[in-house]
């Protein structure tokens, strides 16, 4: 810990509060006094394939002794062309232009640029706005809030009209925000992508972009059958981009390569980050479909993509191909789904023994716990008992690395946990994972007195 001495910006409300990360073996994490912790969330969602892995630092190392920057005005470089093919490999069908970027705020960024390019080329300039969703988190940037739905990040937001993007309610069965029930619904979370299209005009709707399955703002809340066909069907409609924001959700993380890969529906551009290098080097990539390359290619005057200084970094590159050739070799995708199927059964054993878990939900390793007050009524604890922050600073004491997430209701309520281990976790660590949650969960309820139903 740099008590009182760091000159780091904190972005934790109690500056000096950092443990000192020393090194990672594979699920687990070690800080400067040797304490062991299992990261269950791996590092935020980022790592895939565990901590120090030998044959990423030999690549990106290698990489660093041959070429360590080229600028993309006049040059490529190999790992940036190879990691390109391996990507447009792994994408849905058509889908097979790919731009690097530096992380998942300039990945959205970038979409969004894309999308309203690409109206402007076929003569509908108009088209600029990016619908999304409550319940959702796409990134830091001016843009991106705008496009973010959690009232947590809204919260801060300067009060910039560019912001002002439309927002319709997330697919959250378990605490539905139009109070139906599936099917009966007929998803009517869906519909009402069509009603606000209506609202404000198609001519000024540029994208509807949604995580498939929400990540930090829902916890791996996943929308009913039928949700993204339903979606597809209104976005060409209405002649609107449908973008998968996979920021989380790319690169294996669902069990699948792609999130959206659960449903029948082709997405117009994926933005994926933090699985692509599984955290050995900053990057992420904006796949989009082989329709909008070709109407950028005969727009002769347009280039496609402004990319940034550091967009398909040679270096970032090579340790992303490293890590996707890992993965590859060693199966962990199906691995990730197996191991997904595991940790959700250990899951909701935990839930009947623990009433505080109302609901487990997820696909592979992006797994979620909802905690409430009453399982028959779903009713969230209020946020002033801050359930999530305390089982997040107790996990992290019983040497178990969680993240607080809060606001699945209608308001600022409703706690719950994103839980994203790498794909390489065993059975015998996922058990280890959840007797240290029961621990960690008894203990709050202990220390806050809770009597739960
Ligand atoms: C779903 C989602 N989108 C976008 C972002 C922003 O990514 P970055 O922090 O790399 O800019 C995040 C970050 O956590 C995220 O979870």
């Amino acid at each position: 810990m740099n008590q009182g001495k760091s000159h780091v910006l904190s972005t934790n409300s109690a500056p000096g509060s950092y443990l000192m990360a020393a090194y990672g073996e594979g699920i687990y994490l070690y800080d400067d006094k040797g304490k062991c912790y299992l990261d269950a969330i791996g590092g935020t969602h980022v790592i895939s394939i565990g901590h120090g892995v030998a044959e990423i630092a030999d690549a990106i190392a290698q990489q660093a002794r041959q070429v360590c920057f080229v600028h993309k005005a006049q040059f490529t470089s190999q790992p940036q062309e190879d990691l390109a093919d391996f990507v447009a490999e792994m994408a849905p069908t058509g889908m097979d232009a790919v731009g690097f970027v530096t992380g998942g705020s300039t990945g959205n960024e970038m979409a969004f640029q894309l999308a309203t390019l690409y109206h402007q080329l076929r003569g509908k300039s108009r088209k600029y706005k990016i619908i999304s969703r409550w319940h959702s988190y796409h990134g830091h940037t001016i843009a991106t809030l705008g496009m973010s739905g959690s009232r947590f990040v809204r919260g801060n937001l300067p009060p910039f009209d560019l912001l002002n993007f439309p927002h319709i309610q997330a697919p959250h069965c378990y605490q539905c925000p139009l109070n139906l029930a599936y099917p009966n619904c007929q998803l009517a979370c869906a519909n009402e992508l069509a009603k606000i299209i209506e609202q404000e005009g198609a001519d000024t709707i540029a994208a509807f972009m949604a995580e498939p399955i929400i990540g930090g703002a829902g916890s791996a809340i996943v929308p009913p059958p039928g949700y993204y066909e339903k979606i597809r069907e209104i976005c060409d409609f209405y002649d609107i981009l449908f973008i998968s924001e996979e920021i989380i959700t790319g690169f294996g993380r669902t069990g699948k390569n792609f999130g959206i890969q659960h449903w029948e529906a082709i997405p117009d551009i994926i933005t994926a980050t933090k699985g692509l290098s599984s955290g050995y080097a900053p990057i992420g990539a904006v796949i989009f479909h082989q329709k909008m390359r070709e109407t950028f290619a005969a727009a002769t005057k347009k280039s496609p993509l402004s990319l940034f200084t550091y967009s398909g970094h040679p270096i970032s590159c090579a340790a992303a191909l490293a890590v996707q050739k890992y993965i590859a070799k060693h199966n962990l995708i199906e691995k990730c789904a197996v191991m997904g199927e595991y940790l959700k059964n250990e899951l909701a054993k935990l839930a009947l023994r623990e009433p505080l878990i109302g609901d487990v939900r997820g696909k592979g390793l992006l797994l979620g716990l909802e905690f409430v007050q009453n399982r028959d009524t779903h009713q969230p604890f209020p946020r002033s008992l801050h359930i999530a922050e305390n089982i997040m600073k107790i996990g992290l004491e019983n040497g178990l690395i969680l993240r607080a997430r809060f606001g699945t209701g209608v308001g600022v309520d409703g706690d719950h946990l994103l839980l994203s281990p790498p794909f390489i976790i065993t059975e015998s660590q996922c058990d280890e994972l959840v007797s240290k949650l029961e621990l960690t969960i008894k203990q709050v309820k202990q220390s806050l007195n809770l009597l739960c139903q």
